[in-house]
């Protein structure tokens, strides 16, 4: 028998990270105003993501698609100690909803040995299909729409009729949604937010069976980190929408018909992933805010022991605001 004695949960240093990123961006909210809201987050998070005791390099930096304010890829933080990690940070899924005041927004970060996560260069968009434990096995991104649907309700012991898919709501996904209505599953179409859609399909709670579509490429690497802890699977290939894609993928030799699994996603199951809600969503609560405070929702996983835990907080914000340069 294995006998180690407990080590650093990094997940729980991590939920400070989003706790405060959610509370910095949820100031912003239906103000109209993407770039200062994730201005507002991505300070947050890097002040608190130095505080870590790590060795940090961000891997997977947001925001190149709107030349929104970034944790660039290739920045150090945390104290410079061990553990050496590579960081995926997303300080707002959804910074439309956000903006708009709309349901769904979240902040999210994960943690992985250094090397063990997916860098994805200049590839944008990848298709995903994400499914929970009971079906993990069942899925293949390049198998008919139907056939998924088939396995993966035979998999769960329930009939297609049965199973609900989250698609983000695009014109590029007509076409799988005509497949999936045809196979005879239910849809639920989200506006934004697939690292949220791909958590949901591994959460019954939810009643979400899979997440099915195109979607950003860094949110699939940090959907994996939550996929792996919570036992389920997410998989998908390349979709090049622009000539400098198709250009660097012809230079590296790519099959875009290979599947990116996982372990290729992120090759670690040591790793840790936290997400705190900002605007109420199918998955987590929003801020809400009252005098001299406000409340958090969020997410705190860890692949290595699969322990997923809910945490609310209350913040005491006339207090945070004494010691702290966030402007909550
Ligand atoms: P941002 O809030 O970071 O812009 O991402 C929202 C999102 O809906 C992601 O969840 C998703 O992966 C991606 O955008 C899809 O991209 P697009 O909006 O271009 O279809």
């Amino acid at each position: 028998m294995i006998n180690t004695p407990p080590t650093k949960n990094l997940a729980l240093d991590l939920v400070r990270v989003t706790e405060a990123a959610a509370l910095a961006a949820g100031r912003h909210m239906g103000r109209g105003d993407k770039i200062q809201a994730d201005q507002a987050a991505v300070d947050a998070m890097r002040l608190m993501l130095n505080s870590i005791e790590m060795d940090g390099i961000i891997v997977i930096g947001e925001g190149e698609k709107d030349k929104a304010p970034m944790l660039f890829n290739g920045e150090r933080l945390g104290t410079g100690d061990a553990p050496i990690v590579d960081i995926a940070v997303d300080p707002i899924d959804g910074t439309r909803p956000l903006a708009h005041g709309l349901p769904n927004s979240i902040a999210s970060v994960a943690l992985a040995p250094r090397g063990t996560m997916f860098n994805p260069g200049v590839f944008y968009y990848m298709e995903k299909i994400a499914t929970g434990p009971l079906a993990k096995d069942m899925v293949d991104i390049n198998a008919p729409v139907a056939d998924n649907l088939i396995k993966v309700a035979k998999a769960k012991g329930e009939k297609v009729e049965d199973l609900t898919v989250v698609v983000l709501d695009r014109p590029r996904h007509e076409k799988l949604i005509g497949e999936i209505r045809k196979a005879g599953a239910r849809i639920k179409l989200i506006p934004d937010g697939d690292i949220a859609g791909a958590i949901m399909s591994a959460m019954p709670e939810t009643n979400i069976d899979l997440l099915m579509g195109i979607g950003g490429t860094p949110e699939g690497v940090i959907a994996a980190a939550a996929m792996r802890c919570l036992g389920g699977t997410i998989m998908g290939k390349l979709h090049l929408h622009r000539q400098d894609e198709m250009n660097q993928a012809k230079e590296l030799g790519l099959d875009l018909r290979k599947p990116i699994l996982m372990d290729d996603l992120i090759s670690s199951e040591d790793v840790f992933f936290a997400a705190t809600g900002i605007t109420t969503g199918d998955l987590l609560d929003g801020v809400s805010y009252f005098p001299n405070g406000a409340k958090t929702d969020s997410l705190v996983m860890r692949g290595l022991t699969g322990t997923i835990r809910r945490i609310t907080a209350t913040h005491r914000l006339n207090k945070l605001s004494e010691i702290s340069t966030i402007p909550y």
